[in-house]
């Protein structure tokens, strides 16, 4: 079975993120046809990059670095969880990618976005991003809206179609990163 990370993208004090990722990691373990991971990129302190060589040598000198890499490294596909901030996806998780290379590479990707347009402007973002680091992002994704998924815009309650939306993304996920293993086996 292929292992699949969800990386919460998101840091701020309060975040909506921990809630959605949190729910995403629920559904995806009803499943057994995969196994997940909940990764918050918070926890590994990651200054802003701070590797003298670029990422894609795979040189690393930095105790954070060395840590988020054997992290991310046994994964073979991932789920993005990404809120919105001015169009784009947040300055932690781009950091977070940006820091890597070798351990993004022929895996599978999808996201789930939220903010007041359901995050697609931060996914879209994100979806020019994986095709630098030769990850395959699904076409499948899931779109929460702060206005119809949340209450108040920070209680997390989200729509009843959602638990479907975000099963049909996973298998999408799956489906592409047990192919991509096998051609990093090659
Ligand atoms: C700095 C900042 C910029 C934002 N920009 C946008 C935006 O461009 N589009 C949008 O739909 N929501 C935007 N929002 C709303 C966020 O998507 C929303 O607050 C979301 O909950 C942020 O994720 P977080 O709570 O996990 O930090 C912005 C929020 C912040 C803090």
């Amino acid at each position: 079975m292929i292992k699949v990370a969800i990386i919460l993208g998101s840091t701020r004090p309060g975040r909506n993120g921990e809630a959605v990722a949190k729910w995403v990691y629920q559904i995806a373990k009803k499943r057994s046809d995969a196994e997940f991971d909940l990764i918050d990129v918070q926890d590994f302190n990651l200054p802003l990059l701070d590797e003298p060589v670029p990422p894609s040598m795979g040189r690393y000198s930095k105790p954070h670095t060395k840590a988020w890499s054997a992290k991310i490294d046994p994964f073979d596909a991932f789920v993005f969880v990404t809120p919105e901030y001015n169009h784009g996806t947040s300055g932690a998780l781009k950091n977070a990618i940006d820091y890597l290379y070798r351990e993004w590479n022929n895996k599978a990707a999808g996201f789930v976005g939220y903010g007041s347009a359901g995050g697609t402007r931060a996914v879209e973002q994100l979806r020019l991003i994986m095709a630098e680091l030769q990850i395959a992002d699904v076409r499948a994704q899931v779109a929460l809206s702060l206005f119809t998924d949340f209450e108040n815009f920070t209680k997390f309650k989200p729509g009843a179609d959602k638990e479907q939306m975000v099963n049909d993304m996973l298998d999408q996920v799956i489906a592409w990163g047990s192919v991509l293993k096998t051609l990093r086996k090659k």
